[in-house]
């Protein structure tokens, strides 16, 4: 039996995925299907973010993290790197309030030593008005990136045993995660259950390399602004009908 059953609309509370990652992915091109700047796809891609939240809380999901920006996207035009910057800024501002009445707690992962003061003000401030917050925890991945997150991993654990506050025989992978920017999120929730890809790229492009060893992995053409509440009921289904073994039989 589904989670969902799409003529009742009931919904088996326990089939839902606890941590959803998604890779909003396809912003660029659903803007030029439309003869608009890239930065006009971004911009729609925030709206499909704020719906997908509002659901994603709806249905009792706890962890939603997402790729929002990630530590190659440095390379793109300067002109568009800085409008996406400037994103978390005009989302805070314009959604907060709603989030905040859905008890949705923001958090983030990610290297914040690149970003531009006013990203990182409009994030604190975010992290800080919702901390009280105790439902979903809308986890952004900016300035992300898996390998660097696992290298920056490596060289704090070295450095404690160098102090002699580790022995290498403690180094084991409950340690490791302790280690990782994912070690903020609630214990029994730091990996994803499901990771959502949306407009057809087959890859996970150095998202949580560690976390998602055993993630259910859910891709679609759909370009990210039109994967709207009824997308992720589909991705959630599809999900139910996964049997996740860890391993075992
Ligand atoms: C990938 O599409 C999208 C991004 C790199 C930016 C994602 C940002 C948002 C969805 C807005 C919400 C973010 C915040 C911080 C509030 P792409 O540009 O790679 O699209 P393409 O593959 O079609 O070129």
């Amino acid at each position: 039996m589904f989670g969902l059953n799409r003529k009742t609309k009931e919904i088996i509370i326990d089939k839902i995925p606890k941590h959803i990652g998604i890779i909003m992915d396809g912003n660029g091109r659903w803007a030029k299907k439309r003869l608009k700047p890239r930065v006009f796809g971004h911009k729609a891609g925030m709206d499909a973010l704020q719906n997908v939240t509002i659901k994603a809380s709806e249905l009792g999901v706890r962890v939603l993290t997402v790729y929002a920006f990630s530590t190659e996207n440095w390379s793109r035009p300067q002109d568009e790197v800085s409008f996406i910057m400037n994103l978390p800024v005009e989302f805070f501002d314009k959604y907060v309030p709603e989030l905040n009445r859905n008890n949705v707690r923001i958090q983030m992962i990610g290297q914040t030593n690149r970003l531009p003061k006013e990203t990182l003000d409009a994030l604190n401030r975010a992290i800080k008005e919702t901390r009280g917050n105790s439902g979903l925890v809308l986890n952004f991945a900016l300035n992300y990136g898996g390998r660097d997150e696992i290298t920056s991993a490596v060289k704090l654990i070295a450095q404690d045993v160098l102090d002699a506050k580790l022995n290498p025989d403690d180094i084991t992978e409950d340690l490791i995660a302790n280690y990782l920017m994912t070690d903020n999120l609630p214990y029994l929730y730091r990996n994803p259950d499901l990771i959502i890809r949306t407009s057809g790229e087959l890859r996970l492009s150095n998202f949580l390399p560690w976390q998602s060893a055993y993630s259910e992995l859910y891709f679609t053409p759909v370009l990210w602004p039109d994967f709207n509440q009824d997308e992720l009921m589909k991705a959630i289904e599809d999900y139910n009908r996964r049997h996740r073994r860890f391993g075992g039989v």
